[in-house]
């Protein structure tokens, strides 16, 4: 079926029918941050846009969830844009086939995080966003514009980031040993744990990820907010990266550039063709939400619409 003629409304609908009963029945929920221990696991949202301004979504697609490291995306943009080869003088590309929070490469390969999406390298995109100025208004501008409505930080989970984010502090004091910081790990660390706080909502993520399937021109106005090249560098970091561990596993079942959090949001990109944003809290033991994994599959298996 052509895309064109899909009736997305109604494929969303059926897989929101299909998920809602298999709710509390797989993954848990983060524990190790108490403000996303607390989440129920009994929620389940997608929403889509296309490239052309479509719009679909059902279930708790309008219910505001911590994107975690979805912002990992936003923020590698933002360094693409504003430094761009130079930003992997310090960061690599390759998948780490290891935890996100994994320390044990950044020892045997000096202080370089093999890619942006783990937290070293997030850490990392952090502190040259912090050297370039309001790094937090930055991400927090950026998301605002590209969906249209105002994007903010949850001070609660912040705060739980904060008080409980050790192996982030011992991640980033490693790498500043190393000479890969510039900034002191503290403020860089603020950064951090405030992009991973921000709440949005299913729609308002399928809506700012609109960029890396149209080019990387921004969904709205059309203006270039990142080259063609570039946004296709962010997609294949996506697929290769963003889900971690299981980077391997979600291409072999669904085949999109992904990006998860351990909010249990999962949004995905189909170039040339729409955006997408799956969110269920409970997560697999990779870190990746149970549900939400199930529902991109259902959706690639229904639509045809995959890289592959
Ligand atoms: O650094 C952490 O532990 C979290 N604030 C973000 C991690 C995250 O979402 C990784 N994801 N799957």
């Amino acid at each position: 079926m052509l895309p064109e003629i899909m009736d997305f409304q109604g494929i969303l609908d059926d897989i929101n029918a299909q998920i809602r009963p298999l709710l509390g029945t797989g993954g848990r929920v983060a524990s190790y941050i108490p403000a996303l221990a607390r989440v129920s696991p009994h929620q389940f949202g997608i929403a889509l846009r296309t490239c052309d301004g479509q719009e679909a979504a059902a279930g708790d697609s309008a219910t505001p969830f911590s994107i975690q490291s979805m912002s990992k995306v936003f923020t590698l943009t933002l360094a693409i844009r504003s430094l761009g080869e130079t930003l992997w003088h310090r960061i690599g590309r390759e998948p780490s086939g290891s935890p996100f929070n994994s320390l044990v490469q950044l020892e045997t390969e000096r202080g370089i995080p093999r890619n942006p999406f783990i937290n070293a390298g997030a850490i990392a995109v952090a502190d040259r966003l912090l050297t370039q100025g309001d790094a937090k208004a930055e991400i927090l501008g950026l998301l605002s514009s590209l969906c249209g409505d105002s994007i903010r930080i949850d001070p609660e989970v912040a705060q739980s980031e904060a008080d409980t984010g050790f192996r982030n502090a011992a991640l980033a004091n490693f790498m500043k040993g190393f000479g890969t910081l510039d900034n002191d790990p503290s403020h860089v660390l603020d950064v951090y744990f405030n992009q991973c706080a921000i709440a949005m909502n299913c729609l308002q993520v399928a809506r700012a990820a609109g960029y890396l399937c149209r080019d990387g021109a921004h969904p709205y106005d059309g203006s270039p907010l990142i080259s063609e090249t570039q946004a296709r560098r962010v997609n294949a970091l996506m697929l290769t990266c963003g889900t971690y561990d299981a980077a391997g596993e979600f291409a072999f079942r669904i085949g999109l550039p992904c990006k998860s959090g351990v909010g249990g949001g999962i949004m995905a990109v189909v170039p040339d063709r729409l955006s997408l944003c799956v969110w269920s809290p409970a997560l697999d033991p990779t870190g990746n939400s149970h549900l939400g994994r199930l529902a991109l599959e259902l959706f690639v298996a229904r639509t045809g619409l995959s890289v592959f």
